[in-house]
């Protein structure tokens, strides 16, 4: 197995694992020197794109940012998600997985779903190809963005799917929003790391959308922290920008050519 994901599963009940998604290189180059994950995921789509959901998200689109992330990630595991509808069936997945690897250089691809996947997750895993599951919110065919785990056939459901991915191969799952003594059941009887988003201290792991913790997106989710006010401070920033070059401050000598 790739060395990066053993490093990775050791940290199973000893340190927590640091995980944050990148779509460009300046922002992963950043990262990689905290993160042992960087996530090309496919929020993008409303992060950057407005996009009313993830579905319309295509493969070109993620295979452009994973090669301007893969440019600033060196250290850290890279893991690409594939997006709505590349990996109907076990044929489909795996020629878009590859094609993912291929141009993007990644470590490994992350797919959403429990039961449903479990040839897809097989075939891929079988072909060499690391897998990085997702359960609880699946943003990708979610009706209802509610948290998961409120009733005991769903908290049946959600381990048995984990269950079921481990058995299949994969080296860690992403929990989203996911009732916090569930992710704490999942996390303790799985042997592969817990990454959760809302799901708790419980997880062997944390990530979020990094435009979430910087305060570049407007998203208010319970389970976000904005460390920074990067709005407001780009804000103030170009505000200042503007004054200078209107009162003629900027550009000075300094900044320009003279023969
Ligand atoms: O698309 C994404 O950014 C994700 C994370 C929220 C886990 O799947």
């Amino acid at each position: 197995m790739n060395k990066k994901i053993n490093k990775i599963l050791s940290k199973k009940n000893k340190s927590k694992v640091i995980c944050l998604t990148a779509y460009s290189k300046n922002v992963a180059s950043i990262l990689d020197r905290h993160c042992d994950l960087v996530l090309v995921g496919d929020s993008l789509g409303s992060v950057l794109y407005n996009y009313n959901s993830t579905k319309e998200v295509s493969l070109e689109t993620m295979i452009n940012h994973s090669k301007s992330v893969r440019l600033g990630v060196k250290k850290s595991l890279m893991v690409v998600d594939m997006p709505y509808n590349t990996y109907r069936n076990p044929k489909e997945a795996l020629k878009n997985a590859r094609l993912v690897m291929k141009k993007t250089k990644c470590d490994a691809v992350k797919l959403e779903g429990g039961k449903k996947i479990i040839s897809i997750v097989k075939s891929l895993v079988k072909n060499k190809i690391p897998v990085m599951g997702h359960l609880g919110i699946l943003p990708q065919t979610e009706k209802k963005f509610t948290y998961k785990g409120k009733k005991l056939t769903e908290r049946n459901k959600i381990l048995k799917d984990a269950k079921l991915l481990e058995k299949a191969g994969i080296f860690s799952i992403v929990l989203e929003c996911i009732e916090t003594r569930l992710a704490k059941k999942i996390t303790e009887q799985l042997n592969i790391i817990t990454v959760g988003i809302g799901s708790s201290a419980n997880c062997d792991g944390q990530v979020l959308v990094f435009d979430d913790l910087i305060g570049l997106s407007q998203n208010r989710f319970r389970f976000v922290k904005k460390y920074v006010d990067l709005n407001q401070i780009i804000n103030s920033a170009v505000k200042r920008y503007k004054s200078e070059v209107l009162t003629k401050k900027f550009p000075k000598a300094k900044h320009s050519f003279k023969n």
